[in-house]
């Protein structure tokens, strides 16, 4: 028997309406995949442009068979060593995924999350729920459920509370739906990991489908996807990533021209001027993963003029930190 949240939460799918949802990465804007107009009210709330796909969750990997028309080995691969968990793979979609799911592209996302609340939803559910980030678009991501309804409000018919999610970035996104695998955003899984399952080296990009005119190609969006537009996930405050040893400097610019200057880095840095508003030391790449939307959110409560933020070193889930950094930063 599914708990009355989950009960009430699978009512709410099948009349259409929108349930955000947690997931081990960040929390999700759930609708039934397979009801266009359910999917079209995830933009409205969303704010978000039309032709930016979403990715449909399942249950269990066997369930993508379900939306894709083809599924290569090299997916059953990555499922089979990945899922459940912050994993998204881009494969040719099923003729009956709506194109309000997948932009109008030739093309379907599809992700099992590591979340107990979200896979007995799904279970519950029995079909797919197409679900980006439960955030208005170009905003931060969400990652406890008070975010969710900080940002969204009334606009979500129901919010599960799973907690603060374990991960905190978004899934990595590999396409295998043309050509060979490519990262098409960084994220919770790392990209040495997608490949040594593969046994085959990724080629890490940005743009989602075949560039216009590659013959044989199945003409997905040539619309990058929102994650990886060059600015995204910001807070109000301006992102400036710098190095720790240039903190000290740079806020003292700062603070003298009268902003207020906020710290983000991953250990506490002394010696800095008087005035530097250091939000709590973010910790080792996964911890910093874990936290950083929250301290995004937090540099705002703070009024912050200006965020400095020190990303962590770039390898495993610290490249997807800074990589959302340095989005976070961009003003592209
Ligand atoms: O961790 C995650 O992936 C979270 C949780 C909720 O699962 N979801 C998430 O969704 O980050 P969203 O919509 O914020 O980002 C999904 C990304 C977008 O950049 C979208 O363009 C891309 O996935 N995407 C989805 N379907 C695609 C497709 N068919 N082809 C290319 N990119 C796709
Ligand atoms: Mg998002």
């Amino acid at each position: 028997m599914a708990s009355p949240d989950i009960a009430a939460a699978v009512d709410v799918l099948r009349r259409g309406g929108l349930v955000a949802f947690p997931t081990e990465t960040v929390y999700g804007l759930g609708a039934d995949a397979a009801n266009p107009a359910a999917v079209s009210r995830i933009f409205a709330v969303k704010g978000r442009p039309r032709n930016h796909p979403v990715i449909v969750h399942v249950a269990e990997a066997t369930a993508i068979k379900a939306w894709a028309a083809d599924v290569p080995p090299d997916a059953w691969a990555l499922a089979e060593a990945f899922w459940p968990g912050p994993l998204t793979l881009i494969l040719p979609r099923a003729d009956h995924v709506p194109d309000a799911v997948t932009g109008g592209a030739s093309t379907v996302g599809l992700r099992v999350p590591n979340q107990p609340l979200a896979l007995e939803l799904l279970e519950s559910f029995g079909g797919g729920v197409a679900a980006p980030s439960a955030n208005r678009f170009g905003r931060v991501s969400p990652t406890t459920a008070s975010h969710v309804r900080a940002d969204l409000g009334a606009d979500v018919d129901l919010v599960l509370d799973g907690g603060a999610c374990t991960v905190g970035v978004e899934s990595t996104i590999v396409d295998l739906s043309w050509g060979g695998p490519r990262v098409l955003r960084l994220g919770g899984l790392s990209v040495v990991a997608v490949s040594d399952a593969l046994g085959h080296p990724v080629i890490v990009s940005a743009i989602a489908g075949p560039p216009a005119g590659v013959s044989g190609g199945i003409g997905a969006a040539e619309v990058p996807a929102p994650g990886t537009l060059p600015s995204h996930y910001a807070p109000a405050a301006r992102v400036e990533v710098v190095a720790a040893d240039a903190v000290g400097e740079r806020a003292a610019a700062l603070l003298g021209q009268g902003r207020r200057v906020g710290l983000l880095a991953p250990e506490r840095i002394s010696g800095l001027p008087d005035g530097l508003d250091a939000l709590p030391p973010a910790g080792g790449p996964q911890a910093y993963a874990k936290c950083l939307y929250q301290r995004l959110r937090e540099a705002d409560r703070r009024g912050l003029d200006v965020l400095l933020a020190v990303p962590p070193p770039e390898a495993g889930i610290g490249a997807a930190v800074a990589d959302r950094l340095r989005r976070a930063a961009s003003t592209a």
